[in-house]
C-alpha cells in the first residue's frame, strides 16, 4: 500500500541522525547552520549543548509547546501504523524494530519540546517557511533540509522545490538536502529537474552517499554550492 500522509507531519530526528544524514564533519558542526523544516528534531538542542550554532525555521514554530505536543500525539499512531504497513520499504538494521523507531523518535521530540521555549527566546527556533525567508544574503554557511523537500513530492510542486532551494542558496553558501527519495522510497521525480536547473544557474550540484539508510536505498543526499 503506498504511503500517503495527509500533510507534512511533525516527526523529529536526533543530532546523531542529522550528522549521518548530512555527512556532517566536526568542521561542518562549527559552521553557521540553518535548519529548514527542523520541526521537532533535537539537532538544534544538542548543537546548543555542544556550543555550536543552529537557527531552525519551521511553520510549526508559530505554535506553543503544548500545541506542538498535541499535534505530535495526534499524528504519532498514524505515522507508526503507516510505517508498520510499509515495513518492507525500510532497512531495520540501525533501527531494529518499529518499537525502537517509536522510542527513538519520541525521545528526540521530547528533547526538542524541553528546549523549545528557551530556544525560541534565544532566536534558535523561528517561525518562517520556505520558499521565502527573512534572512540576509549569505547569512549562513550551510542550510540543511531533512525529510521535507523531495520526500513530499506528491504534496509539493516542482516550482516549490525550485523556489525553496533557490532561497536556501540565497541565505547560505551551501545547501544539503536529505533524502532524495519520496515517501514511497522512489527517487523523487524532482531530483533530475533540480540538478538540471541549478547546474544551468551555475551551481555545483552533487548527489553524495552518506552513512545513513532507513528508507531502503535512501543513503544519498543532494549538495549544492556556488563555484568558488
Ligand atoms: C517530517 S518533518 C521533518 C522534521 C525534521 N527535519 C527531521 O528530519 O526530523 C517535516 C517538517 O517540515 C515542516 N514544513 C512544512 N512546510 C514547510 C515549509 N513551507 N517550510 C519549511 N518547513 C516546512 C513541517 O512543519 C515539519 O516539521
Amino acid at each position: 500500500m503506498p504511503v500517503t500522509y495527509d500533510c507534512v507531519v511533525p516527526w523529529g530526528r536526533s543530532f546523531d541522525e542529522y550528522v549521518r544524514m548530512f555527512g556532517l564533519t566536526e568542521h561542518d558542526l562549527t559552521r553557521k547552520i540553518l535548519g529548514c523544516g527542523d520541526g521537532p528534531a533535537s539537532f538544534n538542542k544538542t548543537m546548543r549543548e555542544r556550543g555550536n550554532s543552529v537557527v531552525s525555521i519551521d511553520p510549526i514554530y508559530q505554535f506553543s509547546a503544548a500545541q506542538i505536543r498535541e499535534r505530535i500525539d495526534a499524528t504519532y499512531q498514524q505515522v507508526m501504523e503507516q510505517t508498520r504497513q510499509n515495513a518492507d520499504k525500510f532497512l531495520w538494521t540501525t533501527i531494529p524494530s518499529l518499537e525502537a523507531l517509536g522510542r527513538i523518535r519520541m525521545s528526540a521530540m521530547l528533547e526538542f519540546l524541553d528546549d523549545y521555549e528557551t530556544g525560541t527566546a534565544e532566536g534558535r527556533y523561528r517561525f518562517e517557511e520556505l520558499p521565502s525567508l527573512s534572512f540576509a544574503d549569505s547569512a549562513f554557511d550551510l542550510a540543511l533540509c531533512s525529510h521535507f523537500l523531495f520526500l513530499y513530492s506528491d504534496n509539493l510542486s516542482e516550482e516549490f522545490h525550485r523556489e525553496a532551494i533557490a532561497e536556501m542558496l540565497r541565505v547560505a553558501r551551501e545547501v544539503r538536502i536529505f533524502p532524495i527519495l519520496d515517501l514511497n522510497a522512489n527517487l523523487s521525480r524532482y531530483v533530475e529537474p533540480m540538478i538540471a536547473y541549478f547546474s544551468a544557474c551555475g551551481f555545483q550540484v552533487k548527489i553524495l552517499d552518506v552513512d545513513y539508510e532507513f528508507q531502503r536505498g535512501g543513503n544519498k543526499m543532494m549538495k549544492l554550492q556556488g563555484y568558488v
